[in-house]
């Protein structure tokens, strides 16, 4: 069977973890959808225009070292809104989930727009406050000057932008498990994941 895994949830939930540690796990290659979204966003903050950002996007665009920034990710979440942005960027998308070996993609609209048929779909969500504080302390170990309010801000407004949009608002599919990992640590939610993907699927873990 051809395994696809689809991984939403609001900013900084853990999906990025989650969706690596599952790739790993049943050796699925891994796609990080907020990265094209955020090398489309950062692009506009050079002047580029936001469609043609994510018409011409090559994959030099996606390494670029600055698309972690919170600038990055308010520009991110503001060219995401723009339909034709979405539609531009939908086919690479779904060629990467159908590839051969299987795939974990994480974003948005992945279990609802990207992949409605994906096998297995989760919605990872946590509080506003575990959140912020994961994003926090990943930013500052970056070396970026923030203050915990700031990244609090950042990500309620993201989150309502993401949500309120009318092109492939961020939501649970119908048939999403929802992981709260507020009070889960990552091993904790990675292992009830990894259980949960066999249970569907009965497909092992490979490491
Ligand atoms: O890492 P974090 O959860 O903070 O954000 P991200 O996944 O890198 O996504 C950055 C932004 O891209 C989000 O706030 C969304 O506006 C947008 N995005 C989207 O609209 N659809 C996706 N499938 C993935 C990201």
């Amino acid at each position: 069977m051809r395994l696809t895994i689809a991984i939403d949830g609001p900013a900084a939930a853990g999906k990025g973890t989650l969706s690596r540690a599952l790739a790993a796990a049943f050796g699925l290659a891994h796609l990080d959808t907020g990265l094209i979204y955020r090398a489309a966003g950062r692009r506009t903050l050079d002047g580029t225009p936001a469609l043609e950002a994510a018409q011409t996007m090559t994959a030099t665009d996606l390494e670029a070292d600055d698309l972690r920034t919170p600038d990055v990710a308010r520009a991110a979440s503001q060219v995401a809104a723009i339909p034709e942005v979405r539609a531009a960027l939908v086919d690479f998308q779904r060629a990467f989930a159908r590839r051969s070996g299987g795939s974990v993609l994480d974003g948005r609209d992945i279990g609802t727009v990207i992949c409605p048929d994906a096998e297995v779909k989760f919605f990872v969500t946590a509080s506003d406050d575990v959140r912020a504080e994961r994003r926090f302390r990943e930013l500052l170990g970056t070396g970026h000057d923030v203050t915990f309010e700031s990244v609090l801000a950042d990500l309620k407004e993201r989150d309502a932008r993401d949500s309120a949009r009318a092109a492939a608002p961020m939501k649970p599919a119908v048939d999403a498990v929802v992981l709260d990992t507020s009070e889960m640590d990552i091993d904790a939610a990675v292992a009830a994941a990894i259980s949960l993907v066999t249970d569907r699927t009965g497909c092992q873990p490979v490491t």
